[in-house]
């Protein structure tokens, strides 16, 4: 039963011509699978809609081919041809009484055009801004361009119409969306009637939402996307803006959007911001018009989201990373089961997806993305197999993942950890600067655990192969985790270099352990992830004097995919931290460390008194190779298989780990598909040659 405090976030309300049934919008966000994956990317969004979301929106939709940013995959509305892939993808979000909608985009000056080869028009004549500073130029749209640009924004809402879709959000937040580039005098410079003033610079989406309105506003609510506060020096769209163009353009469309300046800003991680970190950009702005306000801010406590409606704050809560993580969380609150609900950690692993133009993975959950490549469904698994009863080996994130996925399926499973706590390197790591909300991984599969009767957990279980064949369990699921290695092996070093036993070492699991270095500590982060930048805070909140080294040209380099690299780089500045980019470490000395540039091999030496080395990780494997050895007792002790998975497997990210947990609980007695594809995928139609 539902808490009568969350009853407001499941009154109705309309906007426009449509009405949502409840106030939980999944805000526009991509997934790396776009127009590559149509049927992936529709599925997912039918998850959305039978979890219960009242809104449901694409992610940004290219609607025009003089406008595309290739080589990020997002959705295209070029033409006819692209309506049915996107008319499945509404008919998915309207399955379960939600509202579609599409983001329309036109990127202007962040379209470098790369696969069409036009010419990219922007509002004014600039450098392409983009992840990846193309050395391409935009040319300043002239009059006819933006009659023309008027004209493609009504031809694709009628598009978008015939696609079916009840709403359409114009794309002017986060830097992108010529929306934005209008209304910003960093990108605005003209010097018509569509520059200069703020009524002039408004000039244009008025233009717009007037043209859609009369062309498909009887039937489809139109949504305006825009920045809360552009946040890129004098010239951008403040906050202070935001509310005089709100002021001034009271009703313009049926709904405010608004999230904050860049989207390193608005899908800030937890490292960095907490949940509704965005209130005070958006508090106020309800009294400026009479339309509803949807805001964003990683919400995923009911009693926030109640608090920002009953505040008059927002009228909708704003959802993408909780979406993915929680794709039930609307149903979860309604049905009373707050305790379920599958919290995002703040991680930003979902948007790397979109970043390395892969396919979205989720740390906390494991399904995303796979529910048409694979039949996952985030809440229900398939049915159970033949045998009864599975042994986990370790309780960190793909045992834990496996341990409670398993047990959804049926099995009696036994979890065995070596030591007196659930998480393995979760419940370390999130010990660390700015890692703390990453324990919900470890929560959410903890509380679902201990809510089941079929599983066992036992701790102080230092399993070894002798034992585990005495048990004899059907199944033996060896998640046994890695450990950082201390010899640097890593990257540049691909076998063991020379370190001077005087120098003291460290690894990170040395300080997770308590290990305490002093002094100036030179750490050498040859990983690349963020355990480098951690660890540096880490050892300035403990007194040293913190230098990081490392062969890239960024700090926490893969970061970039996670939107965190620019905020790790100013905060380890501002704390003091010595970067050293570009830059390898050839031997350690008994007191100091030899560096090597990785262009010119020039060398020099940096005095320390103690070497943090963040290298790679070693597959803690023991146990399963000795169980491999005895392969040959295994069917007297009646064990029918032994898997390897997560990090002993081959380490990597947590959501690596609780994906490998999730297959091994999916795949365990299913047939044997030999060399097969084991996942569905769509393939570009051959066109008449
Ligand atoms: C994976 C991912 C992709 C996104 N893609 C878009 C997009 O296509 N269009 C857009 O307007 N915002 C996009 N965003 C930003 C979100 O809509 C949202 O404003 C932001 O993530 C803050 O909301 P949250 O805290 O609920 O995640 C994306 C966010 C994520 C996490
Ligand atoms: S990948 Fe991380 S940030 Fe993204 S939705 Fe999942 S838990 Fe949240």
């Amino acid at each position: 039963m539902r808490d009568k405090r969350y009853d407001v976030l499941f009154e109705p309300m309309a906007i426009g011509p449509v009405t949502a049934k409840n106030r939980f919008y999944q805000v526009p966000h991509c997934n790396g699978g776009g127009y590559r994956d149509p049927s992936a990317a529709a599925a997912m969004r039918g998850v959305k809609a039978e979890g219960g979301w009242g809104v449901i929106f694409t992610e940004q939709t290219e609607m025009h081919h003089t406008s595309e940013i290739t080589p990020f995959i997002e959705l295209r509305l070029w033409e006819d041809q692209d309506i049915p892939g996107l008319r499945r993808m509404s008919e998915r979000m309207k399955s379960h009484g939600g509202l579609a909608g599409i983001q329309l985009a036109y990127s202007g000056v962040n379209g470098p055009n790369l696969y069409t080869k036009e010419v990219p028009l922007a509002v004014s004549a600039q450098p392409i801004r983009t992840f990846t500073n193309d050395p391409v130029q935009a040319r300043a749209l002239d009059k006819s361009d933006i009659r023309d640009l008027r004209r493609w924004f009504v031809n694709a809402a009628n598009r978008s119409k015939r696609a079916g879709f009840d709403l359409i959000c114009l794309y002017g937040a986060h830097g992108f969306g010529i929306f934005q580039h209008f209304l910003s005098r960093a990108t605005n410079h003209r010097t018509d009637e569509y520059g200069g003033s703020l009524e002039n610079r408004s000039r244009f989406v008025r233009e717009v939402i007037a043209d859609i309105r009369d062309a498909v506003g009887d039937t489809m609510g139109i949504t305006l996307r825009v920045s809360l506060d552009e946040s890129i020096g004098d010239l951008g769209f403040s906050n202070a803006e935001v509310r005089d163009f709100v002021e001034m353009n009271r009703d313009l469309p049926d709904l405010w959007d608004l999230a904050q300046g860049t989207w390193e800003a608005c899908s800030g991680p937890s490292r960095f911001k907490e949940e509704a970190a965005q209130e005070a950009l958006v508090q106020g702005i309800h009294d400026l018009t009479d339309k509803p306000i949807v805001g964003v801010g990683r919400f995923t406590s009911p009693d926030v989201m109640a608090r920002m409606v009953r505040s008059g704050t927002l009228d909708f809560i704003g959802c993408a990373r909780p979406s993915i993580a929680d794709p039930f969380l609307p149903k979860k609150i309604e049905e009373g089961r707050i305790e379920d609900i599958r919290e995002c950690i703040g991680c930003n692993i979902c948007i790397t997806g979109d970043m390395t133009m892969s396919i979205s993975r989720c740390t906390q959950n494991p399904t995303f993305m796979e529910e048409w490549r694979k039949g996952w469904h985030p809440e229900r698994m398939n049915a159970k197999g033949d045998s009864g009863k599975v042994l986990v080996v370790g309780a960190g994130p793909a045992g834990l993942e496996a341990t409670r996925a398993l047990a959804d399926r049926g099995y009696d499973v036994a979890l065995a950890e070596a030591g007196r706590v659930l998480g393995g390197r979760v419940a370390r790591e999130r010990l660390l600067p700015g890692l703390a909300a990453w324990g919900r991984v470890v929560d959410y599969r903890a509380y679902q655990i201990s809510q089941k009767p079929n599983v066992e957990s036992y701790f102080d279980s230092a399993l070894d192969a002798t034992s585990i064949l005495e048990f004899g369990f059907e199944n033996v699921c060896i998640a046994t985790g890695a450990s950082w290695r201390r010899d640097g092996v890593s990257r540049q070093h691909v076998v063991p270099f020379a370190t001077d036993p005087g120098m003291p070492l460290f690894t990170p699991d040395d300080l997770m352990d308590g290990g305490a270095p002093a002094g100036h500590v030179v750490i050498y982060d040859d990983d690349h992830y963020y355990m480098g930048g951690v660890m540096a805070e880490l050892l300035v909140q403990k007194g040293c004097t913190v230098t990081l080294v490392t062969p890239a040209a960024y700090v926490s380099e893969w970061t970039l995919n996670t939107l965190e690299q620019h905020e790790i780089h100013r905060r380890l500045a501002r704390m003091g931290v010595t970067i050293v980019l570009n830059r390898g470490v050839t031997a350690i000395a008994g007191d100091h460390v030899e560096t090597n540039c990785m262009f010119s091999d020039t060398r020099s030496p940096i005095g320390c008194d103690a070497v943090l080395l963040v290298s790679s990780r070693l597959e803690n494997n023991g146990v399963y190779t000795a169980l491999k050895a005895r392969a040959a007792d295994w069917a007297d002790a009646g064990i029918k298989s032994v898997k390897l998975i997560g990090d002993a497997n081959a380490p990597g990210p947590i959501a690596w780990a609780t994906y490998a947990g999730h297959r091994y609980a999916r795949e365990l007695d299913m047939p044997d598909i030999g060399d097969a594809l084991p996942f569905r995928r769509e393939i570009t139609a051959l066109a008449a040659d």
